[in-house]
């Protein structure tokens, strides 16, 4: 960090703080820099979770020592913890849940510290970026997967288009976390290293694309209902958009030169949207906490409620092709029965039927051991040159190990484990301020040692029409 105020001469020290599920395989490669790194501070709500990940570090090789410690950032009376923690450190990687980063932030700035995250820059934590400048320090957001190496990926090959005097009219980026191929074994195509509640509120949810140069808002329904089907890599995918694409229109430099532009996520084809919105259409996706009074016990009497009909699974099934407009052979039946939606399992007390779709979902949607997870992405750019148009894509396509670090955990923690490493050691060097990974001189160092670890983004031009 030779630009920035605060430096200590010699190595470095970090805490970091969560130890769920994406955390590992970042600590492990800035535990193995001993020359840039001193120690390695770990805390979290279970401090047994950092323990584990501590020793899982020494025994891929890890020599930086990892001093683990327990941690909860809602407990008034470990406010003294934190600020004890940060105080022993140069920077904070704050891997908690997204609520939690703007406190650990406000914190870490404070103490004049750099810090860190793999999430979305949200409005607090563009305010504290102001202050971080002031105050001389880093803060990088985004840096994980998406957001993050999308960014990466996206931004080097935009640089170079532009470099070379094209403008990128549409540009279309995807990224799924996925079920490889061979683990891909349920008809929703989908599995959870995690509770389902996120990616099912998920479906609620609005989302804006630049269509004609102008931000177009989607409802859920229609945003699952004009899916986009796609093969990359030889497998079938169907894509939609999350969020508010347009946001990033700026920060990839394409003002006034895009005209479409659609940022989202990947499911396997036919697999999630269909089924999603026939849920939806069932009542399943409600946050209305079903009342006692409906006398709801299992599976079934939640799909006579929803429904509004009584007798058995086969009449529920007949109710349920009669409100969908389906035959009760279609294919939505068997996503139905691989949850067992009309089973007599019980159900959940007091809860939403998001919620109780959710458990049946997470008791069937697991990695099994010795599954692999992938993460897929790709951009294609129209673009415009003086003489010709071009389509460009860029690629990855990553997989997990069995029975090892998964793809998701790989991908969202090594690039900012990159980034700090590279900081750290002055290999990255940049004025204080805030930051995400749009810009070459974190792009281009992340992404080659990406490709060392075996993370490759490949560019192709797949069409040019001269004018
Ligand atoms: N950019 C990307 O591509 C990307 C992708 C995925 C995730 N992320 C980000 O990565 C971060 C971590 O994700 P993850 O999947 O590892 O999350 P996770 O599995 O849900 O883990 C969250 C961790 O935070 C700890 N925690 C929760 N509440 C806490 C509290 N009050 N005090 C202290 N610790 C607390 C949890 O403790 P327990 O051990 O007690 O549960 C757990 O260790 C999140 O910020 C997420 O937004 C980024």
């Amino acid at each position: 960090m030779s630009q920035v105020k605060k430096q200590k001469v010699g190595k470095k020290s970090l805490l970091v703080l969560g130890s769920g599920l994406v955390v590992k395989p970042g600590v492990e490669y800035m535990a193995k820099q001993s020359t840039v790194f001193d120690r390695i501070l770990l805390a979290s709500r279970t401090e047994a979770k950092a323990t584990a990940i501590a020793a899982a570090c020494r025994e891929a090789g890890a020599t930086v020592p990892i001093l683990t410690s327990e941690l909860d950032v809602t407990k008034d009376e470990h406010a003294g913890r934190l600020a004890d923690l940060v105080s022993q450190v140069d920077g904070v990687l704050s891997l908690l849940p997204y609520l939690f980063h703007a406190q650990v932030a406000e914190e870490a700035i404070r103490q004049g510290k750099h810090f860190f995250t793999t999430s979305y820059e949200s409005p607090e934590l563009k305010a504290l970026g102001v202050k971080a400048k002031e105050k001389g320090l880093l803060m990088l957001n985004e840096c994980g997967v998406d957001p993050g190496t999308d960014h990466m990926s996206a931004m080097r090959t935009i640089d170079e288009i532009h470099a070379k005097g094209g403008r990128v009219v549409e540009l279309a980026s995807f990224c799924g976390g996925l079920p490889a191929p061979d683990a891909n074994d349920n008809p929703f195509g989908y599995k959870f290293s995690w509770a389902p509640r996120g990616v099912l509120l998920a479906a609620k949810n609005t989302a804006t694309v630049l269509e004609d140069g102008k931000a177009v808002t989607r409802t859920g329904r229609e945003v699952y209902s004009t899916a986009v089907r796609e093969t990359v890599r030889g497998i079938e995918l169907e894509r939609f958009p999350l969020r508010d694409g347009t946001m990033f229109v700026e920060p990839y430099k394409l003002s006034g030169e895009v005209r479409k532009f659609h940022r989202g996520t990947y499911r396997y084809a036919g697999a999630w949207c269909d089924a999603i919105m026939a849920l939806d259409s069932l009542g399943y996706l409600s946050l209305d906490v079903v009342p006692a009074s409906a006398n709801v016990a299992t599976y079934l009497d939640l799909a006579r409620h929803l429904l509004g009909v009584a007798g058995d699974a086969d009449a529920v099934r007949a109710a349920v092709a009669k409100k969908l407009d389906i035959a009760v052979d279609h294919d939505l039946f068997k996503h139905f029965a691989f949850v067992d939606l009309f089973g007599d399992e019980a159900v959940p007390k007091d809860k939403a039927p998001l919620d109780v779709l959710c458990a049946a979902m997470e008791k069937r949607m697991q990695y099994a051991p010795g599954e692999r997870d992938m993460i897929i992405m790709r951009h294609e750019y129209v673009c415009e040159y003086e003489d010709r148009h071009e389509t460009v894509e860029t690629v990855m396509n990553y997989f997990g190990v069995p029975d090892g670090d998964t793809a998701m955990a790989r991908t969202v923690s090594w690039p900012i484990g990159i980034a700090i490493t590279k900081l750290y050691s002055g290999e990255i060097s940049l004025p204080p301020g805030a930051y995400r990974p749009t810009i070459p001189e974190l792009y281009n160092p992340i992404l080659d040692e990406l490709s060392k670890l075996g993370v490759e983004y490949t560019d192709e031009v797949v069409s040019t029409t001269q004018k």
